[in-house]
């Protein structure tokens, strides 16, 4: 048997240690000296690293203890490049074009061979020079990150994204599916959009697909057709349909979802001019506050807004509970800079229940007082009642929370430029805010900063691959205490794991 291939559990009998020194072992004659290994112990472990640090001194190899600027090959066994790539961030390392990041394989392959084999792309993690470049004749020599993962948890996602053509196309075709209640497709089309975005590069031929997971044969077709035509004959059906436009037009509404909009639509309205002056329908508050600040709902809010609603929420929160922590979370803390409202999670250490449930009524009630609320809708917890952790990856959590429509003074905001109304001093902009008990700020905060997508893969990646339930209140071993279990027992909720470390 290939001794490399059964190292993995270490070696049986104690060696005599002698891997101590920092530099490359003295013990043994340096043969190539223009390579500086470095083995990453990370999904490797002690032994094995060691017993492999040891073979390839013993071979000639320079092996490093430590990772420094002189390391010029990594090598790393069962990581994927972007493993290796956010391993090094951690470590404050930048990896640059001349930093090689290789698999096990070419190691064990030099050492066979008594000499460096030839690096292909099979043992290379990252070919050289992944800069993030639209030009399709770099990318030629420095396409992407060999293994791209399904799950968007585990992609780093710009916020340049190369490939707009496409995920603008699949945008289009996700949402009209979402309208037909076609959750199958949306879904489809929503994850490619998603890993789409990840690319460091644009995908100019259907050669540059190869390898991208997540895209589904309806997903390549489109893809194809917009390579060769420009455009996808699907995604411009959709824009021209009428049902689609209404439905775009209708869910624009604060308040309004498919079900209003399909009633809307069947009735035959076409128009938000028509639905609004018709003294037959009847609209829910939230719908009437939705048309009232219609305007100011629908034009984006802007980073500097967000900020201000910060000043704001921060302002009153502290009013009442001064130690507590208030965090922009959702888009603007993803680093976006427009947004469609502001996100909110508070938490406060020192507060008992009863004060942590009274903070929001009581910032509600001061910011009516002040005439700042144009429209709420408080949602009490169901925290208590909560005992299994939810399988569905879009199910929703049971903190207490406010949905709002705050009214923004100007003078908060450094330009006064975004009241389309003369005269009008204010806008309306759309508030989220949550609070959470302080031992779930960490869950709440992972669940409410989102996106979507990657919240929905972050529980699919806990469920998937490493037997854990990930919800916003927290994460649970399923090895340790089994669902099954927990179901069945009235009284037996899940031990989270927060609660045992
Ligand atoms: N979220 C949640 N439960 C809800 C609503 C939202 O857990 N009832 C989470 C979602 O995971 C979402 C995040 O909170 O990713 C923020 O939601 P939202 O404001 O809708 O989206 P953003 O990503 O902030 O995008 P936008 O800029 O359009 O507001
Ligand atoms: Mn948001
Ligand atoms: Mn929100």
């Amino acid at each position: 048997m290939d001794p490399l291939q059964t190292a993995h559990s270490g070696p049986r009998k104690k060696r005599p240690r002698q891997m101590g020194a920092s530099m490359g072992s003295p013990l043994h004659d340096i043969k190539f000296q223009d390579l500086v290994l470095y083995i990453l112990e990370k999904k490797m472990g002690t032994t094995r690293r060691a017993f492999l640090m040891e073979l390839a001194r013993r071979k000639g190899f320079r092996v490093e203890n430590e990772l420094s600027d002189s390391v010029t090959h990594i090598v790393a066994e069962n990581n994927s490049g972007s493993d290796v790539l956010e391993w090094l961030q951690v470590q404050n390392i930048k990896a640059g074009s001349q930093l090689e990041l290789l698999d096990i394989s070419w190691l064990i392959e030099s050492m066979g061979a008594g000499k460096p084999v030839e690096m292909t792309e099979k043992h290379q993690l990252v070919r050289r020079d992944c800069s993030a470049s639209p030009n399709p004749e770099l990318q030629k020599t420095s396409p992407l990150v060999k293994k791209i993962s399904q799950y968007a948890c585990q992609r780093r996602t710009t916020l340049n994204n190369f490939n707009h053509i496409f995920t603008d196309a699949f945008e289009v075709l996700a949402e009209n599916y979402e309208f037909r209640e076609n959750e199958v497709y949306c879904l489809a089309f929503m994850r490619a959009a998603s890993v789409l975005k990840s690319l460091p590069f644009t995908i100019i031929s259907m050669k540059d697909t190869e390898g991208i997971p997540c895209l589904e044969d309806k997903v390549k077709c489109v893809i194809e057709e917009i390579i060769e035509d420009g455009e996808s004959s699907e995604v411009k059906a959709v824009l021209n349909d009428e049902r689609y436009q209404s439905f775009k037009l209708f869910t624009s509404v604060f308040g309004v979802g498919l079900k209003t909009s399909e009633k809307w639509f069947r009735m035959g309205f076409r128009t938000l001019s028509k639905i609004k002056s018709d003294k037959t329908l009847k609209f829910t508050q939230m719908q009437k506050a939705g048309f009232l600040y219609y305007e100011d709902l629908v034009s984006c809010v802007s980073r500097a807004e967000a900020e201000a609603v910060c000043a704001l929420v921060q302002e009153a929160v502290w009013a009442f509970l001064p130690d507590a922590f208030v965090t922009m979370t959702g888009g603007f803390r993803r680093g976006k800079n427009i947004g469609h409202d502001v996100d909110f999670l508070i938490t406060s250490p020192g507060s008992t229940d009863e004060e942590e449930e009274q903070l929001l009524p009581k910032v509600m009630n001061l910011w009516q007082r002040k005439g700042l609320v144009l429209y709420y809708d408080l949602v009490e917890s169901t925290f208590e009642k909560l005992k299994v952790p939810s399988k569905n990856v879009d199910a929703l959590d049971h903190f207490q929370k406010c949905f709002l429509i705050l009214k923004l003074h100007h003078q908060t905001v450094d330009s006064g430029r975004c009241s389309q109304q003369e005269g009008k001093t204010w806008k309306a902009i759309r508030v989220d805010l949550v609070m959470c008990p302080y031992e779930r700020r960490a869950f709440a905060l992972l669940g409410w900063t989102g996106s979507r997508q990657f919240e929905r893969d972050l529980r699919r990646y806990a469920t998937h691959e490493r037997k854990m339930i990930l919800d916003n209140h927290a994460l649970y071993d399923k090895t340790k205490v089994t669902v099954e279990d927990s179901w069945k027992d009235p009284d037996g909720s899940m031990v989270p794991i927060w609660a045992r470390i």
